[in-house]
Parts: structure tokens; sequence; C-alpha cells
């Protein structure tokens, strides 16, 4: 298997007890194999359960994402990635070492080759961009002179540097993430965890912070585990995706099958988010909830491929006898496939209603998630 195919993600492990050190696996970067997180009871509050049952493995120099609501479960499976909470059952094998099982100076040495990066940034105010950068190499005992030249280097990889001497107060939020990257880099780790990192940022930023991780998935070959609550960020930058809710997983695979076809209804609703916006302002503005003599249903699906629209609209002409239009078609591009997302108008002649049923019943039997948005005149 190589690391185009990521058939392990959301798949059970088998025969978790068997995996060694020097897994068998070589193209998993991180590995959860039964885990479970309880948070136990603390001050009269009661425990929390924030995982359950996971088993997933995130390819060798992979972007993959990591999608669920508020609560979901998120930042805990980050944080056992990186080794700052232990699992309450089962194990993580990052890299082929079971990290779960690390304490003290060890865990402190795996957790070199592992970066963070986080939603607000967290750099020291009282030290400049520079420094924020060189405090992972000071605390890690390089010399003066390498840290200088590492700085100079790692500033340049993330496009500031021109902010040497500049603080934390003195920078935009891009460029503290910038910093944030920058640092997390420092020790040539082989991931790079992302905890909402372009939250706190307005979209043009986000998309520049995205650009700037998908060159360093890209030259570095680092792996990225990007944990957020946004599809679009997923849609940008990833190429597995992992949908999370109350602490399970619901549904994985590749980004291009689970925006073709999502299954679970709380994928479904993060892809509504997206979708909702893909719509032409032209054709949206014409949508009105009843129909009209002689007007058409509008309905809208996600395609794969390039192609497939045309296709899709053939077959509808050939099997159910309608003489459908294409409205609009948009081709994506999601995580590296192409992704069509086609509106079509469905004629209302007689047997008028029944039209907008066999279409929606055709599409479903296809496994083309659809919606009915209304009428056109
Ligand atoms: N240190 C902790 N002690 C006790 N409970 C915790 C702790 N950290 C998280 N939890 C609980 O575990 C559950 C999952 O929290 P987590 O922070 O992993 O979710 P999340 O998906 O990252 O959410 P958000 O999108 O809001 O950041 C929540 O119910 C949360 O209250
Ligand atoms: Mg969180």
């Amino acid at each position: 298997m190589n690391a185009h195919q990521s058939l392990a993600i959301g798949q059970p492990i088998e025969r978790f007890e068997a995996i060694s050190p020097a897994a068998d696996e070589p193209e998993a970067m991180v590995r959860f194999a039964g885990i479970s997180k309880t948070y136990p009871a603390y001050r009269g509050k009661p425990g929390v359960s924030a995982l359950q049952n996971i088993d997933f493995a995130i390819p060798r120099g992979s972007i993959t994402g990591v999608i669920g609501r508020s609560g979901a479960g998120k930042s805990s499976l980050v944080r056992l990635i990186n080794g700052l909470e232990k699992p309450t059952t089962g194990r993580v094998i990052v890299d082929g070492r079971d990290i779960s099982a690390l304490a003290g100076r060890e865990l402190r040495l795996a957790q070199r080759s592992i970066g963070m990066i986080f939603q607000h940034f967290n750099l020291l105010s009282s030290r400049t961009a520079a420094d924020n950068i060189a405090l992972p190499l000071e605390i890690a005992g390089w010399t003066k002179a390498d840290i200088k030249a590492r700085v100079t280097e790692l500033l340049a990889l993330v496009g500031i540097a021109d902010k040497h001497d500049r603080y934390p107060s003195e920078l935009s939020g891009g460029q503290k993430q910038r910093v944030g990257i920058a640092r997390a880099l420092a020790t040539r780790p082989s991931v790079l965890l992302s905890d909402e990192a372009t939250s706190a940022l307005d979209p043009q930023t986000t998309r520049a912070i995205l650009d700037l991780l998908a060159n360093i998935n890209r030259e570095l070959g680092v792996t990225i585990v990007l944990i957020t609550h946004e599809m679009s960020v997923v849609r940008q930058l990833a190429r597995d995706v992992v949908v999370l809710d109350a602490g399970h997983v619901v549904e994985s695979g590749h980004v291009a099958d689970i925006f073709t076809h999502p299954k679970h209804p709380i994928t479904q609703s993060f892809l509504a988010e997206v979708i909702g916006d893909s719509l032409p302002v032209s054709l949206a503005s014409r949508i009105v909830a009843a129909p009209s003599a002689g007007g058409q249903a509008v309905i809208r699906l996600q395609v794969r491929g390039a192609g497939a629209g045309d296709t899709l609209v053939a077959r509808l002409a050939r099997e159910l006898g309608l003489d459908v239009s294409l409205l609009s078609a948009r081709i994506d591009e999601i995580g590296g496939q192409q992704v069509g997302s086609l509106v079509l108008g469905i004629p209302l002649g007689i047997p008028g209603e029944d039209a907008v049923t066999r279409t929606l019943a055709f599409l479903s039997q296809h496994q083309f998630p659809a919606e009915h948005l209304g009428y056109v005149a």
C-alpha cells in the first residue's frame, strides 16, 4: 500500500495486539489502536468520556483533516498524538513508537518530532519572533550559532524574514501564525498538528496559511493533522478526512468520496455549510418556493470527475425520459480530485411534481447526494 491509499482509515484494526514498535505498517505515521479517553471526575464534576473506540491510521506524508463540532473530542485526539494526554485504553503509535507508553525524557525527545500550532498562536509576548522560534531549539540544547542559522532559515521558509525582531504585539494574526508554524517546525518534526490554527483568521489569511501548510507538506514531507470545525478548511487542504461526533469516528475516507457521498447526518450538515454558498447569485436570486406552470424544479448534487455532469444529464434524459437542463456547473479540486457541483433544472410539465420525485429517487438509487432547492419560472 502506498501513501496514496489510505484504506486503513476508519477500518478497525483486527489484531492491534500485534503492532510492534517497528510497525509492520511503515506508511502509517499515526495509528490509534483501541483508544478511549475518559477525563476523571474532578472537584465534584462528573467524569467525561471524550473518546471511544477510536481505531484509525493517518498515512505518512498525508494531510488528514479531523472535523467535528465543539466538544466532539478533536483536541483530546491531538493531545494523545503528542503525548500531552494519556489514553484511558489503547495505544497511540507515532512513527512506529507507542507514544502513550513514554514518559519523562523519552517522551520529551519523542515530542521534538511532533510540532503543534494553535488557534491563538501561543507565542511569548516578551520574546521577538526570532526568539519565539528559537525557544524549542534552546530547550533541545542547540548552540547559539546553530540556532541563529536555523531561525533565519525558518523565518524565510514561512515568508516573514523581515519580522525577525518584531514582538507578537507588532504582528498581524497571519504573521503570528507564521511564527507559530516556524516554531513548530524548528526541530524538524515528522508530524505537524494543527488545532484550529486558522479559526481566528479572516478568509484571505486562512487561505494563505493553508497554502503555506500545503507547501510544507509537499516540500518537507511533513505529515499534517488538521483539526477543524470548518469543512472549507478540509476541502482546501486535506486528502483524507475523519469525522468525529461525540467521541466517535462516524465517517472517514478520501475527502473527494466524502464530498460526493456523505453518509452520516453530521457529515451532511458540515457539507451543507460549504456547498450552500456555491450557487451563482444570478440563479440563487431566481429560486422560489412554489412551482409555476412551465417552470423547472431546481435540484443540486455533487458528482465525481469533470465529465460526470454531462453523462448524468444524458442518463436522466435516456432513463427517465426527462428533458433535464444544466442550470449551473462548477468544478472544484477537492482532496486532489475533481468534484462537480451541478444544478439541474427538471421540467415541470405533466406529470409535474412526479418528475422531481422520480429524479430524486434515481439520484438516491445511484448514491448521488442531491437536494431539491425550489423552483424557477
Ligand atoms: N482536561 C479536561 N478535563 C475534563 N474534561 C475535558 C478536558 N478536556 C476536554 N474535556 C471534555 O472532553 C470533551 C471533548 O473535548 P475536546 O476539547 O477534545 O473537544 P473539541 O472537539 O476539541 O471541542 P472544541 O471544538 O470546542 O475545541 C468535552 O466534553 C470536554 O468538556
Ligand atoms: Mg478543541
